[in-house]
């Protein structure tokens, strides 16, 4: 028997352009070993189509792809066009109306991949969990006076005891079916009306998860420890903004920013989960073949995993470890000359060889 998913990719600029179709050719060979069809349909959005009609996606975008299993998107993000127009008009729509209130980024070191922190070893395995849908990330405030010397700007955090609990809780679920740690990032000494709050409700969840030893630590002196002992960590769960860094730093700590995966999700299932790389779109690369495919192979592999397929998303993470591990297959990010295509060609052959 076969189960079929429709995914929505979004190719997106640059290198998302790139990395997307080894990222597909991987979920079919590992779909045709175990009962899974995958159809694609491609949406063009992108900062290409901001520029030539005005807008990143359609005006009914979103419910283009709203009844989709999964989306998988590149990148996007191409000069002559701002940063905050293109994550504005397409990642923060989706995140936002799909309620994909968890951004998870999962950190390894895998063998092959020289990490820049010396300490950083095989023993690192982590879970960044991102707020993903409120916080410090808020469209709330405004500007006055604009041009005069009283100019002013004001944005407001935004922490509902709803959207806190629910990333808290999601987190505690994770610590729990993992090695049971939990670090809470906080500010709650400088920033203090929200994170209290944040706080108080980590003690009450944490209450619940007798199995979880956690504790908090503050956001300043935790990205000092995750350079310096990354193997300590298990869990960290923080808030929008405390997550955007902390995972983007600890994604460089495991290596290059080219293998990095993430999954933006909706755990209550209501809408469709978007996997990504954490990388963007490139351009000082893009168009040559050589961008790692890996961030976005890793990303479907999480898509996988949030389907229901934890066997077949093993078989792919074992796929590209030893791929990586056996071969003089690195892409150039990791010191190698291999090309897109020849890393997953042997990614897919090693599918092949567990035949
Ligand atoms: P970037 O991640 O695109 O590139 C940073 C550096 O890492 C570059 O030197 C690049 O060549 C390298 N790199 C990234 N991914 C790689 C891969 N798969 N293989 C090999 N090397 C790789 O970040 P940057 O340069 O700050 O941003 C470029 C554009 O991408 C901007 O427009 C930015 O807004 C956008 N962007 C989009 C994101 C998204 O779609 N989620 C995330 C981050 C940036
Ligand atoms: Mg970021």
């Amino acid at each position: 028997m076969t189960t079929s998913y429709r995914i929505a990719l979004i190719p997106g600029d640059g290198i998302g352009t790139e990395v997307l179709p080894p990222a597909c050719a991987v979920l079919d060979a590992v779909g045709r070993r175990h009962g899974l069809a995958f159809g694609y349909d491609v949406f063009d959005w992108s900062c290409r189509r901001y520029l030539d009609e005005g807008a990143m996606m359609p005006p009914d975008g979103l419910d283009r792809i709203r009844d989709h299993d999964a989306i998988l998107l590149g990148a996007v993000g191409w000069t002559g066009v701002p940063d905050h127009v293109s994550l504005w008009g397409l990642l923060i729509p989706i995140r936002r109306r799909f309620r994909q209130y968890v951004n998870l980024r999962p950190i390894k070191v895998l063998d092959g991949v020289p990490s820049p922190v010396a300490k950083a070893t095989s023993d690192i395995d982590f879970v960044v969990v991102r707020e993903n849908v409120e916080g410090e990330y808020s469209e709330i405030g405004g500007r006055l006076n604009r041009g005069f010397p009283e100019e002013m700007a004001v944005q407001e955090a935004v922490f509902t005891r709803a959207g806190t609990e629910r990333i808290l809780q999601y987190a505690f679920d994770a610590a729990q079916q993992r090695r049971g740690h939990l670090v809470s990032a906080t500010k709650s000494n400088g920033i203090v009306h929200t994170m209290p709050f944040w706080d108080e409700i980590a003690e009450e969840v944490g209450a619940r998860y007798p199995g979880v030893t956690w504790r908090q630590e503050h956001i300043d002196a935790l990205v000092a420890k995750v350079v310096l002992d990354p193997a300590r960590f298990d869990v960290i769960v923080g808030s929008n903004l405390f997550g955007d860094i902390l995972s983007d730093l600890a994604a460089a700590v495991s290596g290059s920013i080219g293998i990095a995966p993430a999954a933006n999700l909706d755990p209550d299932r209501n809408f469709p989960s978007m996997f990504e790389p954490v990388h963007g779109s490139a351009p000082d690369i893009a168009g040559r073949g050589i961008a790692n495919p890996l961030g976005a192979i890793w990303s479907a592999a999480m898509m996988l995993d949030h389907l229901g397929h934890p066997e077949a998303a093993a078989e792919v993470s074992d796929a590209f470890t030893s791929a990586l591990a056996t071969n003089d297959a690195r892409t150039p990010d990791l010191g190698g000359n291999a090309t897109t295509n020849e890393f997953t060609e042997l990614v897919l052959g090693n599918f092949a060889r567990h035949r």
